[in-house]
């Protein structure tokens, strides 16, 4: 069945309170946080910090992180190019949902392909998607290995790892760009809250 054949009979209801309402019933303007980086380098570990520190100032937020999202929503999904492509497009959606409520989202998902994380900018407005390089060389990833995935990897124990026998391509035009085996977890933090600072995002 087409997308058309399966949207042809659903009506599109408009909200009778507004995303810009909310915004400022909330004070601060929406905006989705897209986190992308090799496994190990650090996504999780940044987003969480930012996420504590957003909330600490007040700001109305939510964090989607890879690995806990595929406990349930995309359980289903495996490491296929596929199913990553799957994984991606539904966050995306998801992430969609959270700025049409207000909120800050913060994902950190490896979403290796350029592509996907077009796609997931391309569902909300340019200025609310910032996507976050968290740029650490495979070499410290695979010496940090805080899951032993990369050992299991090289020993073919697990098969399409990224960065190993499954691509990762690296973002060109990030709005943020971290490097984490230069900066400390606080100095990425005050680079992620000083940009949503400068853009007026937040206060
Ligand atoms: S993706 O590529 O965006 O669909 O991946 P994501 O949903 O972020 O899931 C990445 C986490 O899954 C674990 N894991 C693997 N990662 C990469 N390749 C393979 N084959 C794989 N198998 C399991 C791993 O814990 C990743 O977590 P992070 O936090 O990135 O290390």
């Amino acid at each position: 069945m087409s997308q058309k054949q399966k949207t042809d009979n659903v009506v599109w209801h408009n909200q009778a309170v507004t995303t810009q309402q909310r915004e400022e019933h909330k004070g601060h303007k929406a905006c989705v946080l897209w986190y992308t980086g090799l496994s190990g380098s650090g996504k999780s570990t940044i987003a969480n910090a930012v996420d504590k520190k957003l909330f600490e100032l007040g700001v109305h937020t939510y964090l989607l992180d890879g690995d806990n999202v595929r406990h349930g929503l995309n359980g289903d999904l495996t490491f296929t190019d596929k199913d990553r492509v799957e994984n991606i497009r539904r966050i995306g959606e998801v992430s969609k949902l959270f700025v049409e409520a207000g909120l800050v989202v913060s994902t950190a998902f490896i979403s290796p392909f350029q592509s996907d994380r077009d796609m997931a900018r391309d569902l909300v407005s340019n200025n609310q998607f910032i996507e976050v390089f968290v740029d650490t060389p495979i070499e410290v990833c695979e010496q940090r290995d805080p899951k032993g995935l990369y050992k299991k990897a090289r020993s073919g124990e697990i098969k399409n790892f990224t960065g190993i026998d499954s691509t990762y391509e690296a973002p060109t035009q990030a709005e943020v760009h971290l490097k984490t085996a230069e900066q400390s977890i606080e100095q990425c933090v005050d680079v992620v809250v000083g940009y949503l600072k400068e853009k007026g995002i937040i206060k």
